[in-house]
């Protein structure tokens, strides 16, 4: 019985409630997002980050001498290596997935820095299938002069191919020195660099905000520190790094194991904010590791840099025109400011205090010059140990104004979970719900989340902002699932959970109209569970599991012998195959199940035999 009372107003809907997190993982940016179609382009690969990368790695050598140089030749000090061809000699390249995609009819600019030993070089690009048979006429260049100096031309292409490949070659003799080899359609999202389809699908869900870049890609530097010697590599995601000529932006080997270009970088999301009609919301590192590592940076001088970064950051993306980093914005093709009013620093961070001590500073720091920007705190990762009760309560007593929280949880989560924020401290923080997902992506996942964001609503007084995570997966290339778009290289498609988000968030209320539902629970015929499971770095057995109902009556005792459960691998055989989880008996007839360890989330199928009946 659904009992409505629509002469009552409930809390109020903020339009930009709903919105996006962008995080570029599962190859979410280079090879997804950014439309940039051909990969390493600046041979900047490197095994120190993957162990299957080289400085060639998606490119095969054509003809003659073939090197990926490292020298004082180099472009600048961000763009490392190059590529050295001792002439006559090329190189293809394979892009991403199945290769380089085309579209009969569409026009794709080609670009090059190249120099050359000889008084001229002729240089000549051409898209062609996998056996070299050409999809459009070749672009033909004279390179002239041993400078760096930048080449363009246009493939048009005259057949559609998803198997494609960039031929590059150098006629002639002596050497010739490319490097930034890139492949980039006409046709993008307003023009501005972006994958058409994935751009428009976003755009679709018309979001009330993006949060990006991460997630834990923010914390690279829990990996190697905030500022590695390895020149631009291996740092946290700093948005320095990321802004200006793409020639002159550092590569980066990120959180999730691969190397990112930061084509798509802070400009990038600002303007693709703005083109989506969102809030631009950045997170940027807070000098904690969160993500479950626990180093802590302790230096002063280095939190005092990235401050002063953070409030250049918000100069950048708000500033006139004329101020120092307004003016790098308008040089970049945009006077107008951004329009930022909301920041995160760090998150998922575990170490509650040390967090707090350097989130203030930022705070602090931003407010006292900027009062107006909400600096987004968090509350770690999902409830483990006591931090996020630690956390929230240390970023009450801080008067923190928003919490960033997380979550991924199974169905059954979700549903038991609709009054979560019910009893939320209405004269507090107020919640971002940054990340959150039911762990898979079935219609069941969508409408357990779909139920769960009913409660989200009832409470939009308390939760501003809500965004599902990941937003998007490159099949071929999945560090984690569920995502709510998936993509290869020529076509993407939404998941339930998309479609169900887009319903919402295409739908925005003003207010809530208070109701309430009853219901008689049915009986429950005996259960086969679906256990979603992420463990960080290292491999985790699980064993003695405790299943009980909803009011905590025990269903199962915690010590499953063969024959009361059996754990099996989900429908997705082939996940567990790739990730290395199997299943064992251990010496007294019991099952377990050994995770890879791969900091995804997996779905595991737990059969039981129920030995007693509830109502849930
Ligand atoms: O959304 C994927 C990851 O989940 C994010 O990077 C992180 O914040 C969370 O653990």
């Amino acid at each position: 019985t659904l009992k409505i009372d629509a002469t009552k107003k409930g809390a109020s809907i903020d339009d930009s409630m709903y919105g996006v997190f962008f995080e570029d993982i599962n190859r979410a940016a280079d090879g997804g997002l950014y439309a940039e179609l051909v990969q390493n382009r600046s041979f900047e690969y490197d095994p120190a980050d993957n162990a299957s990368y080289h400085g060639l790695t998606s490119w095969a050598p054509h003809s003659g001498t073939v090197d990926v140089a490292d020298d004082t030749g180099r472009m600048n000090e961000r763009n490392r290596r190059y590529l050295k061809l001792g002439l006559p000699a090329g190189v293809i390249n394979s892009g991403y997935n199945s290769g380089i995609a085309v579209q009969s009819g569409q026009r794709y600019d080609f670009s090059v820095w190249a120099r050359t030993d000889q008084a001229s070089t002729p240089l000549t690009a051409a898209v062609t299938d996998p056996a070299g048979t050409p999809l459009g006429d070749p672009v033909k260049i004279q390179v002239r002069g041993d400078g760096w100096t930048r080449y363009t031309g246009t493939v048009r292409a005259q057949k559609t191919s998803t198997t494609g490949r960039l031929l590059v070659t150098g006629g002639g003799a002596g050497t010739l020195r490319l490097d930034m080899i890139s492949l980039l359609p006409q046709d993008t999202f307003k023009g501005h660099g972006l994958r058409r389809d994935l751009a428009e699908k976003i755009a679709a869900l018309k979001p009330g905000f993006v949060r990006f870049p991460g997630g834990c890609l923010v914390n690279t530097g829990s990996h190697y520190g905030y500022d590695a010697p390895n020149f631009e590599r291996r740092r946290s995601y700093q948005w320095k790094d990321t802004i200006g000529p793409v020639e002159q932006r550092a590569t980066n080997w990120n959180f999730w194991g691969y190397n990112q270009s930061y084509g798509l970088g802070y400009f990038e999301y600002f303007q693709f904010s703005e083109d989506v009609g969102a809030m631009p919301l950045p997170v940027v590192p807070a000098l904690v590791t969160g993500c479950g590592q626990n180093r802590v940076t302790d230096d002063p001088a280095l939190l005092a840099r990235h401050v002063q970064d953070t409030l250049d950051l918000i100069e950048f993306a708000n500033g006139p025109a004329d101020s120092t980093w307004g003016r790098k914005r308008a040089e970049m093709g945009h006077p107008k400011p951004f329009k930022l009013t909301h920041l995160a620093v760090g998150n998922e961070e575990n170490l509650p205090d040390e967090f707090m001590a350097r989130f203030t500073k930022f705070r602090d720091a931003i407010n006292a010059k900027y009062p107006d920007i909400t600096v987004v705190s968090n509350s770690g990762p999902d409830d483990t140990g006591g931090t996020f009760d630690r956390l929230w309560q240390l970023n009450k007593q801080a008067g923190v104004k928003m919490i960033d929280e997380h979550y991924y949880n199974s169905p059954s989560w979700f549903l038991e979970n609709n009054n979560r924020y019910d009893s939320y401290d209405r004269n507090g923080p107020k919640v971002f719900l940054g990340e959150y997902a039911s762990q898979d992506n079935r219609y069941f996942n969508a409408l357990s989340e779909a139920a769960f964001m009913t409660g989200l609503e009832r409470n939009a007084d308390v939760v501003k902002l809500a965004s599902y995570a990941p937003l998007l997966a490159n099949e071929d290339y999945v560090q984690w699932r569920p995502d709510m778009i998936w993509f290869n290289n020529h076509a993407s498609w939404g998941s339930a959970s998309y479609e169900m988000q887009k319903l919402f968030m295409t739908n925005v209320g003003d207010h809530v109209v208070p109701s309430t539902a009853s219901a008689t629970p049915s009986t429950q015929a005996p259960i086969t569970g679906a256990i979603g499971l992420s463990t960080w770095a290292t491999a985790a057995t699980y064993d003695d599991v405790n299943v009980t109902s909803a009011a905590g009556q025990a269903l199962f005792s915690d010590d499953f012998s063969g024959t009361d459960a059996q754990w099996t691998k989900s429908g997705r055989g082939a996940w567990n195959v790739v990730n290395g989880a199997y299943v064992q008996s251990d010496a007294a007839a019991e099952d377990t199940l050994v995770t890879a360890g791969d900091k995804s989330w997996r779905d595991y199928t737990l059969n039981l035999k129920a030995t007693k009946q509830a109502g849930r």
